[in-house]
């Protein structure tokens, strides 16, 4: 069972809109998620001692989530991830898209779907975000449907992404939010406990397209088929963080894609998913620069993103799985964020 309550978060400027928050909670879990971006604010979760403690990035107040910010928290689309210069072709004809992170397109442009207002629908245990991306919106051919719903379901929260196009386009929608299961706000992530269920993943070049070799993870610092305790590992591997796509064991079906455990308050996170990839991600970038709730700061490592999705450039690497959605077809994803104690 889980409750959901509504209330108005902040309002956007030049008349923009009033922003929500909707409140899920069940007996193990409390998420926060607001309408701007399907942004999830918040996240409490217990540990061992039944201690609450929120365990995501993120601002106390709209005005974060509208500064320059590293996507904490919000559904990222239409493509998340990297498209090589930005540009791709379908079906003979060329596409070319905003270079927003030089010289790639990343995450879905310059407005992508994390920076607008979605039209939400309250669940019995959960909410419902829809919104129509216009056809050409940040350069992607067609008109695309998109629904995300958020429910809570014990200890799970469940993500459910569904879209529809008018025109052959690509579609690769995930969450990006930054878990530190320490709390958020606690400095690093080095002592967690990382699993990804992967043999291969995608080596990539200075810009981190992938090269288009499916590489082995054995004999690698990309072998996290048994745990790892982060920061030794990256020590040992003389790495300075993971952002790499990882490719997931399994079918269309739900499967196992990840557990992350921090053995000091017990939390585990274990991530199951129907996508073929997790791009695993130790907030490299951040830089103890933003602001974040209660007075928190986020430098390099402080948070982790198991972004699961398609696999990065998809559109232009044509071994990689299909991210062409079709009018007639319907994308219909799911991934499950299920916390416990161990
Ligand atoms: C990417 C990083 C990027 C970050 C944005 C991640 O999904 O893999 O390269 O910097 O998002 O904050």
């Amino acid at each position: 069972m889980a409750s959901v309550t509504r209330a108005a978060f902040g309002e956007l400027p030049s008349g923009g809109g009033t922003v929500e928050k909707f409140q899920l909670q069940s007996d193990l879990l409390r998420v926060d998620i607001i309408s701007w971006g399907c942004t999830i604010t918040a996240l409490e979760v217990k540990d061992r001692q039944g201690r609450a403690s929120d365990v995501v990035l993120g601002f106390a107040e709209l005005e974060g989530y509208l500064q320059k910010q590293p996507y904490f928290g919000p559904v990222i689309g239409r493509v998340a991830n990297r498209i090589a210069k930005g540009t791709f072709k379908v079906d003979g004809k060329e596409y070319h898209l905003a270079i927003n992170k030089e010289p790639n397109s990343l995450h879905g442009g310059v407005r992508g779907f994390d920076k607008v207002l979605w039209t939400p629908r309250v669940l019995s245990n959960g909410v419902q975000f829809s919104r129509v991306s216009p056809d050409g919106e940040e350069g992607y051919p067609g008109e695309l449907k998109v629904w995300v719903t958020y429910t809570l379901d014990g200890g799970e929260l469940v993500v459910n992404y569904r879209a529809q196009a008018s025109q052959a386009t690509p579609v690769n929608l995930t969450n990006h939010s930054y878990f530190n299961l320490a709390g958020q706000g606690s400095p690093n992530i080095y002592d967690h406990e990382v699993t990804i269920e992967a043999d291969t993943y995608l080596p990539v070049d200075e810009t981190l397209i992938p090269i288009g070799e499916v590489a082995p993870v054995q004999g690698t610092a990309f072998d996290l088929r048994k745990p790892v305790e982060l920061g030794k590992h990256l020590q040992d591997f003389h790495l300075n963080g993971f952002d790499h796509n990882f490719c997931l064991k399994g079918s269309k079906e739900k499967h196992f894609c990840a557990r992350v455990h921090h053995a000091a308050s017990g939390r585990v996170l274990e991530v199951y998913t129907t996508q073929p990839g997790v791009q695993f991600y130790t907030g490299n970038f951040l830089d103890g620069t933003l602001k974040g709730k209660n007075g928190a700061v986020y430098p390099k490592h402080s948070g982790f993103c198991l972004e699961t999705q398609n696999w990065p450039d998809a559109v232009n690497q044509p071994h990689f799985p299909p991210v062409l959605l079709r009018p007639g077809e319907e994308y219909d994803h799911t991934t499950w964020f299920k916390f416990s104690v161990a």
